[in-house]
């Protein structure tokens, strides 16, 4: 009983290694396939689709300031930020107190789709200006 129960540990040592580089590199592969994919994944027009449907355009654009920033200014502060997409998805699905041009301070709006994938294509748009 002994010997076969080391002589099958011995064996499964002998199958992990292997195994374990081949899930390794599966991983890495897969994992850079993601992020390469996520990036080139973003959909511009939809995102800027709804992002006129739920009145963003109104004080952002894209390359000037409105009544808030332009997107290529946020784009600029949140660049190379881990946290830049949870951040942003949390100010336009949330409605936190953002403060105006002007210096007064409103509730922000939030967008007008409940649809975590199209919010993150939207939120990636921006981040990409
Ligand atoms: C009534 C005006 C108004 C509308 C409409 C509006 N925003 Fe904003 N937004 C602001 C203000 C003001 C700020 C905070 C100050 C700034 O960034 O200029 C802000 C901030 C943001 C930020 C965060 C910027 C940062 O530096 O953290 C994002 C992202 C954003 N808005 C996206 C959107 C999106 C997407 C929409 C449409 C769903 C939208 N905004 C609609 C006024 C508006």
């Amino acid at each position: 009983m002994k010997t076969v129960q080391t002589k099958k540990g011995t064996l499964a040592m002998k199958l992990s290694i292997p195994q374990k580089l081949v899930a390794l590199s599966v991983l890495g592969i897969s994992a850079t396939a993601f992020s390469a994919a996520s990036f080139a994944a973003v959909n511009a027009d939809a995102a800027a689709a709804l992002a006129k449907k739920s009145d963003c355009l109104k004080c952002h654009a894209i390359d000037k300031d409105k009544k808030a920033s332009s997107y290529k200014k946020i784009a600029e502060k949140y660049k190379g930020k881990a946290d830049a997409e949870a951040k942003l998805i949390d100010v336009v699905t949330k409605a936190p107190k953002v403060k105006q041009q002007d210096g007064t301070e409103e509730e922000h709006k939030v967008v007008a789709s409940k649809d975590a994938a199209e919010i993150k294509n939207l939120v990636g748009w921006i981040l990409a200006q």
